[in-house]
């Protein structure tokens, strides 16, 4: 039998860390840096890895990839603030995992929730390492919020206010990140993409979910236009079909290949704290690699208009963008 080069190294540092007690931490290092494979869950692909002192918000802890999320970063030592629109939720939540998490209310159809919501966490935390724009919904049918389609509001809209309001704690973090939980859905946006000239849903709502799913690729992909040459990133990541609540409005059923939250979980956790990613910015990842996308989702035209569009929507609330940051 032949054993890779790999292997052989790693076990000769396992071996190594047996004989000098002083190396264990170097033999953990060596476990935890197997190159994650799709379906891995995030508990191994974050497994051994020391994220004490970071501290990482996650939108829509109390459910699904948002659940583990929070639970595996958690688990790693790292302090998350964990939103939920129910307060009870999100406090049963951030009970269920072991480590520091910290609940704070996030309703997304609510401007001032949001603005709350990033009050409080400016208060819990000088500096985010990582923020993961993770809640999302599903509709099976046609819902408003003001003058906006409800998914594209609550999925999209909701989020850009959100990482408005702590950019700067973001860009206060050494590497800060920000990871926005897209889909490959959004190669099923509208033609033409972005509705802009009828944001209310009339006539495309069926697909909103995917046109909310492209504004998130496209938010997550000019934010890391606006971030280039600061330390901080923006990445988009796919969690991959995963068997959750997210489906509980519209009928559908999931497929037998579903993934389990866990797996699901895996991209997000990674994109959020792993160092392999550090330095990485604009990217949109599935199953720990650049995933196929549609040239909408990279359009600059269309990002700039609704990174444009998206302002004018949440205009009383915005903060001003640092300054270098404005012109990306
Ligand atoms: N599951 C998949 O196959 C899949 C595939 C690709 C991408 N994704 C993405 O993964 C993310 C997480 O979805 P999931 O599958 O884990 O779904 P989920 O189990 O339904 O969790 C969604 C979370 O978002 C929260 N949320 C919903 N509406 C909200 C609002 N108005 N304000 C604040 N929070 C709200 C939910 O809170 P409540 O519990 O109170 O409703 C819940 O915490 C979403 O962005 C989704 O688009 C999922």
């Amino acid at each position: 039998m032949t054993m890779s080069r790999a292997r052989r190294r790693l076990l000769g540092l396992c071996a190594a860390a047996a004989a000098w007690p002083a190396l264990p931490a170097l033999a953990r290092e060596a476990t935890a840096a197997r190159a994650p494979r799709a379906g891995d869950e995030a508990d191994a692909v974050m497994a051994g890895l020391d994220l004490s002192g970071r501290t990482i918000l996650v939108t829509g802890c109390n459910s699904g990839i948002g659940f583990e999320t929070m639970r595996v970063l958690a688990g790693c030592g790292a302090h998350v603030i964990g939103t939920a629109r129910d307060a009870a939720r999100g406090r049963d939540a951030c009970a269920a995992v072991d480590g520091r998490a910290t609940p704070v209310v996030l309703e997304l159809t609510d401007q001032a929730s949001i603005v709350a919501c990033a009050d409080r966490v400016r208060a819990l935390a000088p500096r985010l390492d990582a923020v993961v724009c993770n809640a999302g919904i599903v509709l099976g049918a046609h819902e408003r919020v003001g003058a906006v389609e409800k998914q594209f509001a609550v999925n999209h809209l909701g989020h850009f206010l959100l990482v408005n309001r702590l950019i700067d704690r973001v860009l206060a973090a050494p590497e800060g990140r920000v990871v926005t939980v897209g889909s490959g859905n959004h190669r099923d946006a509208p033609d033409g993409g972005i509705q802009f000239d009828r944001l209310d849903g009339e006539g495309w709502w069926e697909r909103g979910y995917s046109h909310s799913k492209l504004a998130n690729g496209l938010f997550s992909w000019k934010l890391a236009r606006r971030l280039a040459g600061t330390a901080a990133t923006s990445n988009c990541v796919t969690p991959g079909h995963t068997r959750t609540a997210i489906l509980r409005s519209t009928g559908s059923k999931y497929g037998e290949n579903a993934r389990t939250p866990a797996q699901g979980a895996a991209m997000p956790c990674y994109a959020a704290a792993h160092p392999a990613m550090a330095g990485i910015n604009g990217a949109y990842m599935s199953d720990f690699a650049p995933a196929r996308q549609s040239a909408s989702q990279t359009d600059a035209a269309m990002a700039a208009r609704l990174w444009q569009v998206s302002e004018s929507l949440v205009a009383p609330h915005l903060q001003p963008w640092p300054v270098a940051l404005r012109g990306g």
